[in-house]
């Protein structure tokens, strides 16, 4: 997948989670899990979408994923939520997640993709998201 830093040159969204990719988080190359960005992604859509749902909320799909570029060690790493759609009981968002050398002044974009989470009561059964 092409990026082009210019035509994107800034992240889309809010920022809702920020971090610290850490050695613990690497693979042999020294660079971050894809998974653990994806952990990440969904901790940040979470918070966003408790917001909206006002409680719980579960996570029911996830869109395809490119990664751009690693994260190494060091890098901050921060996920931005925008929120595209809010259903009866579903919210649509999508995160991007963009990283920050610590001796580089600007972040470049890592990956972005959808997620959908559901309102949901103590049960785990849906609800709309305006109760
Ligand atoms: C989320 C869950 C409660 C939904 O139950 P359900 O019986 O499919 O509910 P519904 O069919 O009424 O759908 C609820 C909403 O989710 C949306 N939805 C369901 N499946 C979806 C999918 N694959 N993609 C996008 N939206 C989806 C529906 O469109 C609906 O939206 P709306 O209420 O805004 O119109 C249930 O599937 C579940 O518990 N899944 C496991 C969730 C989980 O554990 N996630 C963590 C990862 S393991």
């Amino acid at each position: 997948m092409q990026f082009d830093d210019e035509q994107d040159p800034t992240p889309s969204g809010e920022l809702v989670l920020q971090t610290l990719a850490l050695p613990k988080d690497t693979n042999s190359n020294g660079d971050v899990f894809g998974g653990w960005l994806m952990y990440q992604m969904d901790l940040a859509g979470a918070i966003a979408a408790r917001e909206i749902a006002k409680g719980r909320v579960t996570t029911v799909s996830v869109g395809g994923m490119s990664f751009l570029r690693p994260v190494p060690v060091g890098g901050t790493v921060s996920c931005y939520c925008e929120i595209l759609s809010v259903g009866r009981s579903s919210i649509k968002c999508c995160i991007e997640v963009w990283v920050k050398h610590y001796n580089r002044e600007t972040q470049q974009k890592v990956t972005e993709t959808e997620f959908v989470y559901v309102a949901i009561d103590d049960a785990g059964r849906t609800r709309p998201v305006s109760c």
